[in-house]
């Protein structure tokens, strides 16, 4: 095919003069977005929500003011001067529930986005009962959710585990978890890759094993205050959580979260017990589902969906309303779903999505969350307030140090004395 006359003028213009185009927009037509997605399937991920906007809203600068740091342990931080000093980002990630209501909208940091379900047609679109118990306060709705991650997932690298001998099936109790870490650790292999550079990490495997041990009923009487966080299966939870300790990669406090699922990639670990943020560093290292990698629940967590949703907000005195408006319009669209969740391992929020795009992983996930029982996070925010969120990492730590069960629960039943006001 022969290229106009017309074309190529157009090209010689363009190449010279600095027009103004997607990334050249004047000040005023530009949003600032702020996020924790860094690493690289995160941030492969963000970039497919961006070319989105930009396709739906040419001209619109993006100002992506991403702060590296896995479960926003940097971010959150950061976002609480800027917003403290009113200087705000015009939307930012948040998880909906406790951090959503208590850090952004209690304090008054955010503007209610109700507009946007009616004329978009959300209100049908989304799961009500997520929008109505995790994002709406006073009657009026304060984030759109890009993807739900799951939180209890166990990965693993599928050859390693056959080059040992160990046969995963649909599912795994503690005792074949244990065994297969025994035999492993036999092998000389660290059996469990943890990367608590940030300790959150740690303090995910604790909250997964503890949904593990308590299950669904428990975990809901923990954060509502009808079960005390010194009680015998909390212990027990917390001696499993010590045991493990014994298989996991002498590197760990080293290694930040993704560090630790490149080691698994590296088949120097075994497994890693990560939400499904981990799935996007498979995709992005170009893995085999099923050949390379395998998932299975957390032991003990079949049946159970541990939530933890990414919304996006609109700031009060937004810089850039109108922009921050059509950001949040775009994350809510069909196609920045379709486009988003399939790189970030997350499902969409969105209930209409074209199924056909997504991979085993995602139907596998689907299913779950179709039919499983829904609970919410403690270590990303939803379940918990901060200060709670806060103490249960600084119990993980010393945890991790004296080993001391007593100890561990009885900092949780000191720190839950502030809450609950209320269910998440
Ligand atoms: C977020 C995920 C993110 C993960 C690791 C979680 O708190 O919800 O989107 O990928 O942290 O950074």
């Amino acid at each position: 095919m022969r290229t106009s006359p017309l074309l190529i003028a157009f090209a010689l213009v363009f190449a010279v003069v600095d027009v103004p185009f997607v990334g050249h927009a004047s000040d005023e037509n530009k949003v600032e977005v702020f996020s924790w997605w860094t690493s690289g399937g995160e941030a492969a991920a963000l970039d497919a929500l961006f070319s989105v906007f930009e396709r739906q809203d040419p001209g619109v600068q993006i100002v992506n003011a991403a702060v590296a740091g896995g479960g926003g342990s940097a971010a959150r931080s950061v976002l609480q001067t800027r917003l403290a000093g009113g200087t705000p980002p015009d939307t930012w990630q948040t998880h909906p529930g406790s951090e959503l209501r208590g850090q952004y909208v209690e304090p008054g940091f955010c503007e209610p986005i109700t507009d946007l379900y009616k004329s978009n047609g959300w209100d049908t679109a989304f799961p009500k009962e997520l929008v109505l118990s995790l994002m709406t306060e006073d009657r009026q709705i304060y984030a759109v959710l890009a993807g739900i991650h799951r939180g209890n997932v166990l990965w693993y690298n599928a050859r390693l585990l056959e080059k040992n001998g160990i046969k995963v099936g649909d599912r795994m109790t503690f005792d074949q978890f244990f065994a297969a870490c025994d035999k492993l650790k036999a092998a000389g292999i660290p059996a469990l890759g943890v990367g608590d550079s940030g300790v959150w990490a740690s303090a995910q495997l604790f909250e997964n094993t503890l949904l593990g041990v308590v299950g669904t009923k428990s975990w809901l009487d923990l954060f509502s205050g009808a079960m005390q966080w010194d009680d015998p299966k909390v212990k027990e939870a917390i001696k499993l959580f010590g045991k493990m300790q014994d298989y996991v990669n002498a590197d760990h406090a080293a290694l930040s979260w993704d560090q630790a699922i490149k080691a698994l990639i590296e088949g120097k670990v075994a497994f890693s017990s990560m939400g499904d943020w981990a799935d996007g560093e498979f995709l992005k290292a170009n893995l085999k589902e099923k050949v390379d990698f395998g998932w299975i629940c957390h032991p003990g967590t079949d049946g159970v969906f541990i939530i933890i949703a990414d919304g996006f907000t609109l700031a009060k005195n937004a810089p850039h309303k109108e922009a921050a408006l059509a950001w949040l319009k775009s994350i809510g669209s069909k196609e920045a779903q379709e486009a988003f969740n399939p790189i970030k391992g997350s499902i969409p929020a969105r209930t209409d999505v074209d199924r056909s795009k997504f991979d085993a992983y995602h139907q596998w996930s689907m299913d779950s969350f179709a039919k499983d029982k829904p609970v919410p996070s403690c270590v990303h925010g939803e379940a918990a307030p901060a200060a709670f969120q806060q103490a249960l990492n600084d119990a993980v730590t010393l945890f991790l140090v004296d080993r001391d069960v007593d100890r561990f629960a009885n900092a949780l039943v000191r720190a839950a004395r502030g809450f609950p006001a209320r269910n998440p």
